[in-house]
């Protein structure tokens, strides 16, 4: 089944059920979140993560708490969404369809209280809201996969970073749904997928998500990605090389995960292609240049081990940057919902995300 075959994220009576990301592929395990505080915890220790399913969980976060509510008066009630806001707001700071999704149940929630609507049925709408927020996900993933797919070359390798897949999303994926459209077109295209330390999304989720869906895939280290760009995958050029992203600004710059940059550069090397899949919640025009997108900073412990083991000596200084930026001037074009943008991005990409939907 071309479509990731799991259910990412789920809104359930006893919680927000996940698919534990940590601990794929080895097990495939459920974690529900009870309250709003697991939500924020399952979001900032990567339980899920990838742009579009965080910004689906942490709606869903926000009806939950919000479900759950002890506040006494409708004051109170409110003053619970802005400290489970922040508190969802507060987990992870560079992919922006956090802040969109947060932003649109708040626009929701203080128009419904304007209206004069009961306490109940707003909890109700809220729950609501967010499964319309997956849905709308799954939607564009499934649109942006078609749109891209018309960009990847038949009987070509696809070269892929992190993991924006069906587990990065509510389902089907962004870079991954390119390639799942792509695949059901029968264009016959292979994967190559980088490992992407530290997380390693790439060589955990990626290869598990496409090996899933029986979609032929080769796993490399990301230090190989010159050399195949180079020289190809058993005499199979790659084609192109499709990415997700966390964040766009409004020139076109791009946050993705870390290694993306240089994935990005030396595809220009080697004349391959590279391309950007995103949904409109992704990019964030109130941003002039990726030089404004915050990075996130995450533990050292991830670069010092691996999977729980250490790997690198006591003391040592270490950084660990979770994603970093491609400047626009690399990529060849970005794959949305609503169509493919091309440069000059800033026109294109306002022109898009002010379309009216299809
Ligand atoms: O740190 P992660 O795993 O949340 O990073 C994910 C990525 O960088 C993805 O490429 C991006 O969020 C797009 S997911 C469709």
């Amino acid at each position: 089944m071309l479509q990731g075959g799991v259910k990412t994220i789920e809104w359930t009576n006893e919680g927000v059920r996940l698919i534990d990301q940590r601990i794929l592929p080895g097990r495939e395990e459920y974690f529900v979140c009870r309250n709003s505080e697991e939500v924020a915890m399952a979001i900032r220790e990567m339980v899920v993560r990838g742009a579009p399913a965080i910004g689906v969980t942490a709606a869903m976060g926000i009806a939950l708490g919000m479900k759950q509510s002890a506040a006494a008066t409708l004051e109170e009630w409110q003053k619970d969404f802005a400290r489970i806001a922040d508190l969802l707001a507060a987990t992870r700071p560079t992919a922006v369809n956090l802040f969109w999704a947060i932003g649109r149940m708040r626009e929701r929630f203080e128009q419904w209280i304007a209206s004069g609507a009961g306490r109940e049925q707003i909890a109700q709408q809220l729950i609501a809201e967010a499964q319309h927020i997956l849905e709308e996900d799954i939607a564009a993933c499934r649109a942006m996969g078609d749109f891209g797919a018309s960009l990847v070359p038949a009987g070509q390798t696809v070269m892929t970073i992190c993991n924006a897949g069906a587990l990065a999303t509510a389902g089907y994926g962004t870079a991954l749904g390119v390639i799942r459209s792509a695949v059901r077109e029968g264009k016959g295209v292979d994967v190559l997928s980088l490992e992407t330390r530290p997380f390693l999304q790439g060589a955990r989720l990626t290869a598990w998500e496409l090996q899933k869906d029986g979609i032929p895939t080769t796993l490399i280290t990301d230090n190989m990605a010159g050399h195949f760009l180079r020289t190809g995958l058993n005499s199979r050029k790659i084609g192109c090389v499709v990415v997700g992203a966390d964040r766009i600004a409004a020139n076109g710059d791009t946050a993705n995960k870390i290694g993306t940059y240089g994935v990005a550069v030396l595809a220009r090397e080697n004349n391959v292609p590279f391309y950007v899949a995103a949904p409109l919640s992704t990019i964030d025009l109130n941003i002039a240049s990726g030089e404004q997108i915050p990075i996130e900073q995450r533990a050292e412990r991830e670069v010092a081990e691996i999977q729980g083991v250490r790997i690198a000596p006591e003391g040592i200084a270490i950084q660990n940057p979770a994603f970093d930026m491609t400047p626009h001037r690399y990529i060849a074009a970005i794959i949305t919902e609503r169509g493919i943008a091309q440069p000059p991005y800033t026109e294109s990409l306002a022109r898009l995300k002010q379309a009216p939907v299809r």
